[in-house]
């Protein structure tokens, strides 16, 4: 009689269930802080509970081993390359919205409607206030020069943002031109690849070096954290450009999984992540740059002045990632 109990129980939930499946289950590979200022307003807004499991790693291999049994409505990942590999991994599906495709630049989403970009970011250079002149960084063709030598700082080669800026390289360019230009770069580092973005700014800061490439939100990050400011007050932002293009941009993005058991919520919060309201947290919080038109980019994003934005197809970026991986460990970059 005792053992009934529980089924008869189980039986009540799973029928109850549905009525109340007021929610959308999120794997992130974004730090859970950056996302729940979103979560948090979302669910303030509609009554739909967000719930965020941080996955730092295997993504893509962790939805392929769950199949239909995932809990995982939605995707939200940094870096095409991840986007695309967990499209390529067979386990989202595409989101056929009119909100999304009025609110997200063509540019910005896949075609076939499997992921789309939420907010960009540019990598670019962090240069030394004292010692680096305004104007003297030009390209990123321009850091594997020599006159550079001992004084560049970098996180590691095998990096996400990094494998996408030499995959920027390589689809500009060619693979043979990708990988003089990265030996080149190896050569006039002033340390071994370390750290994070922030502690390279924390590296010219120290006089370790004079230039450091960088994502642009970790300056507004480093302003407001009090052990950070000095970092990030020690150094100017520079925007260097392909040569006869523009400055390198990733995105952050979401795609919807093929087993979404919340599909209709987990919908809404896609489309409520490209509103305004999202949108506006995603400056104003994150520091990174809008993709809907007509959001502006935070006070201080603006104070670095206006770039003009490599015209480069992401997919190409996203494509060359496994010979600009192969490239950094051929060259023994962190080496
Ligand atoms: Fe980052």
């Amino acid at each position: 009689m005792s053992k009934q109990l529980p089924i008869a129980a189980l039986t009540f939930c799973a029928l109850a269930l549905p009525a109340m499946a007021d929610e959308v289950n999120i794997y992130s590979h974004r730090q859970p802080e950056l996302i729940q200022p979103l979560a948090d307003a979302f669910t303030a807004e509609t009554g739909i509970d967000v719930n965020i499991a941080f996955v730092d790693k295997g993504m893509a291999e962790r939805l392929v081993a769950e199949g239909d049994r995932s809990p995982a409505d939605l995707v939200l990942t940094v870096d095409i390359a991840r986007l695309t590999q967990i499209v390529d991994a067979g386990v989202t599906q595409p989101v056929a919205s009119d909100v999304l495709t009025s609110n997200i630049p063509a540019t910005l989403r896949d075609p076939d409607n499997q992921w789309f970009g939420l907010t960009s970011r540019a990598r670019i250079i962090y240069a030394s206030k004292d010692r680096v002149a305004a104007g003297d960084v030009t390209s990123y063709e321009d850091l594997a020069d020599p006159k550079w030598k001992g004084r560049i700082c970098s996180r590691s080669g095998t990096n996400d943002y990094n494998v996408a800026l030499l995959g920027a390289v390589i689809a500009h360019h060619d693979e043979a031109y990708a990988k003089t230009w990265a030996e080149g770069l190896k050569a006039n580092l002033a340390r071994k690849p370390a750290g994070g973005d922030r502690d390279q700014a924390k590296a010219i800061w120290a006089g370790e070096c004079d230039i450091a490439i960088g994502n642009t939100y970790y300056m507004g990050q480093m302003i407001n954290d009090p052990e950070q400011k000095d970092w990030a007050n020690a150094v100017r932002v520079d925007f260097p450009v392909f040569e006869g293009d523009g400055t390198h941009l990733n995105v952050s993005g979401v795609a919807m999984t093929k087993s979404a058991p919340n599909k209709d919520a987990a919908l809404k919060f896609m489309e409520w992540l490209s509103s305004d309201v999202a949108q506006k947290i995603y400056a104003e919080t994150n520091y990174e740059f809008p993709v809907k038109l007509g959001v502006a980019r935070s006070e201080l994003v603006q104070s670095w002045g206006d770039f003009t934005a490599d015209s480069l197809d992401l997919t190409a970026v996203a494509k060359a990632r496994p010979a600009a991986l192969r490239i950094m460990e051929e060259i023994n970059f962190d080496g």
